[in-house]
């Protein structure tokens, strides 16, 4: 039988994403400590606790698994309330631990990929009212510039605010994060406030560091009308990608903040990004529906048919990573995969999922899109917000009460991919057989 393989461009960035309190443990001065102590708002009442004991030291031993499997690039978050425990005290211990994290990745050849907010807000923070705080655009740049001050001799590839559309719909919309609100004016406030603290973010760090690569990480949903015959499905579905996919970046590229039911004009904001960075996990089925509990919701579901995940949180379309990269492509900038991922325990859907959606990411590749980076969600289980520990994301597993973890099979299959730039007929074959057919057709 012919071998056959498919290679990404040259310097290529291959890592895998964390964020600071789904792994760190112990974060208790931040809004989600509150949360995880508020009955009723994590599945079955779970809570972060330990996670993977970064904060612990364990932060080492886990960069370890990554380069030794070839990653050469990883992505971590800086937990804001360690570093600024209150409004008028900074914890430079707490950098001190975030600086040696940075140095020990550029020591190991690993770029590293620092976001600046990734959901959890310092306690103080939510107290004054959070993002709804008009105030909290200046107060994040403040922070912004303590961090970028002291990392940017190691990091130039910034993110300044991970997933701001789930972040909002959580909180503002379907009240599944904190503050748990079900208030869309609150939401498209919060909306303004936080392009405002990027485009500020995005100033500091430029002035800080002029040749910086600053960027969001935006959750691109691939989102299509239910039924094609109906207009109301595809009129609905056109909000939801407006609201969801495009009004954020929409700002950062020409100043208007479009949320179709209110423009506001923001002009800070204009050209504030560098790179597009794109978390893909899944594709979403509109459709309007008078009985819905918010009407602008309509019903969702999955495409029919499709293979979901263990809990059925995520359908594996891996056309949709194409169409979102397709989507970023529009903004003419380089692009990065920030995440991409699926839960997966027991690791049998996940090596077939990642081959599939390496694939697309390779087709948008040969189009000459500027794509350079992939960041697999994520390089072990950590905690999974609202949801707790029931969902695996983690190339490695973790038993969060022993701290022991466990290789799972795309631990090696990522680390072929890493090592090879590319994927190989031989390594799907190995791990994905069901997906050779498509990725290497028979000639
Ligand atoms: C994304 C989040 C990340 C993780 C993955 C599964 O929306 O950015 O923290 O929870 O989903």
């Amino acid at each position: 039988m012919s071998e056959a393989a498919i290679h990404f461009p040259r310097g290529f960035l291959w890592g895998t994403a964390t964020a600071s309190h789904q792994v760190e443990g112990n974060n208790t001065n931040n809004n989600w400590y509150a949360w995880e102590n508020t009955p009723g708002k994590i599945v079955e009442g779970q809570k972060a606790g330990l996670a993977c004991d970064w904060w612990g030291g364990r932060w080492k031993e886990d960069f370890d698994r990554a380069q030794l499997s070839g990653q050469n690039a990883h992505r971590f978050s800086i937990e804001w309330s360690r570093v600024q425990p209150k409004p008028d005290e900074w914890d430079e211990s707490a950098l001190d631990k975030y600086l040696e994290m940075v140095r020990d990745l550029t020591k190991r050849g690993t770029t590293p990929l620092v976001t600046l907010h990734h959901f959890t807000d310092p306690l103080w923070l939510a107290e004054m009212g959070g993002w709804e705080n008009p105030k909290t655009p200046k107060l994040f740049s403040v922070f912004v510039r303590k961090v970028v001050t002291v990392l940017k001799d190691y990091v130039n590839l910034w993110v300044t605010i991970n997933e701001p559309n789930v972040y909002i719909m959580g909180g503002w919309v379907e009240g599944t994060f904190p503050p748990g609100k079900k208030d869309l004016g609150l939401a498209m406030k919060v909306y303004a406030n936080m392009v405002l603290g990027h485009a500020a973010a995005y100033h500091a760090i430029h002035e800080l560091q002029p040749e910086a690569q600053v960027g969001i990480a935006i959750n691109y949903r691939s989102l299509q009308p239910s039924r094609a015959w109906m207009p109301l499905d595809k009129v609905l579905c056109n909000i939801q990608s407006q609201l969801f996919n495009n009004a954020f970046i929409g700002a950062l590229t020409n100043g208007k903040l479009d949320l179709v039911f209110k423009k506001i004009t923001l002009p800070e904001a204009v050209k504030t990004q560098d790179f597009v960075g794109v978390n893909y996990y899944s594709r979403d089925l509109v459709k309007f529906d008078l009985g819905a509990e918010n009407i602008l919701s309509g019903t969702r579901s999955f495409p029919p048919g499709a293979e979901l995940s263990s809990t059925g949180f995520i359908a594996n379309v891996p056309g949709g990573m194409f169409e979102s990269l397709h989507w970023a492509h529009r903004f003419n900038l380089p692009i990065l995969v920030t995440e991409n991922g699926v839960e997966d325990a027991l690791d049998t859907l996940r090596p077939r999922y990642m081959v599939e959606h390496l694939h697309q990411v390779w087709r948008a590749a040969n189009f000459n899109w500027r794509i350079k980076g992939y960041f697999h969600w994520s390089l072990v289980d950590n905690f999974e917000w609202e949801r707790g520990w029931t969902q695996r994301f983690g190339l490695w597993g973790l038993n969060p009460e022993t701290q022991e973890r466990i290789r799972r099979p795309s631990v090696d299959l990522y680390a072929e991919i890493c090592h090879e730039n590319g994927l190989s007929s031989a390594m799907v074959r190995k791990y994905a057989p069901e997906a050779l057919d498509n990725i290497f057709p028979p000639v």
